[in-house]
C-alpha cells in the first residue's frame, strides 16, 4: 500500500505538536503559525512531522528546524516538506533557500546532501556546549 503523506501549514491547533521540542516559547511558534512559518507532515490524518521557516534579514528563507516522527523517518516526510517549502517560497521569489545543522551531527547533513542542498559556511561554537552549526543552501532556479 502507499503511503499518503500530505503537507500543510500549522494552525493553532497544532500548537502542542509543532513545540514538542520545546526550542523556542509557544507564544513566538504562534505568531509564526499566524505567520505561515510552521508545516506540518500528515500521513493518513496523523501528524507525523513539522518544520519551521525563517527569514534571514526578514528576507532570505531559512528551514531553522526540521522533525520527522522517528518512527516515520526515510518514507519521504522531510522531502515532502522540504518541497512544499521550496515551492512556497519560490513563488515568493526567493532563488535560493537556508538550512543548518549541529556539526556534531552527521546523519541530518548526509540528509541535506542527499536533498541537493550544499554547505555554504559554519558559525563556529554558536550551540550549547561550543557545538558548531554548519549552513546549507539549496539554489532553486
Ligand atoms: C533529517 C530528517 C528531517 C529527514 O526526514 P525523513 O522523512 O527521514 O527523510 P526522507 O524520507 O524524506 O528522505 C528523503 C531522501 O533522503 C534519504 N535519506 C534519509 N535520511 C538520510 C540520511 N540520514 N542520510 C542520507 N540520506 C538520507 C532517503 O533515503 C530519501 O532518498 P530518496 O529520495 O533518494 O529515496 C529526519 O531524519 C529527522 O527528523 N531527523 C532528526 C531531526 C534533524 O536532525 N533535523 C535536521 C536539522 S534541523
Amino acid at each position: 500500500m502507499i503511503e499518503e503523506i500530505s503537507v500543510r501549514f500549522a494552525t493553532p491547533a497544532d500548537l502542542t505538536f509543532v513545540q514538542q521540542d520545546r526550542y523556542i516559547p509557544a507564544d513566538v511558534v504562534k505568531h509564526k503559525i499566524e505567520w505561515q512559518e510552521v508545516i506540518v507532515a500528515e500521513r493518513d490524518g496523523d501528524r507525523i512531522g513539522y518544520a519551521r521557516l525563517e527569514y534571514l534579514w526578514s528576507l532570505v528563507p531559512y528551514i531553522a528546524l526540521i522533525h520527522v516522527l522517528p518512527e516515520y523517518r526515510c518514507r519521504g516526510a522531510g522531502k515532502a516538506m522540504l518541497r512544499f517549502i521550496e515551492e512556497y517560497v519560490r513563488e515568493r521569489g526567493s532563488a535560493a533557500l537556508y538550512s543548518s545543522s549541529q556539526v556534531n551531527e552527521p546523519e541530518p547533513q548526509a540528509w541535506h546532501r542527499h536533498v541537493g542542498f550544499e554547505e555554504c559556511g559554519i558559525i563556529a561554537g554558536i550551540n550549547t556546549g561550543g557545538v558548531g552549526e554548519v549552513f546549507f543552501r539549496k539554489r532553486l532556479c
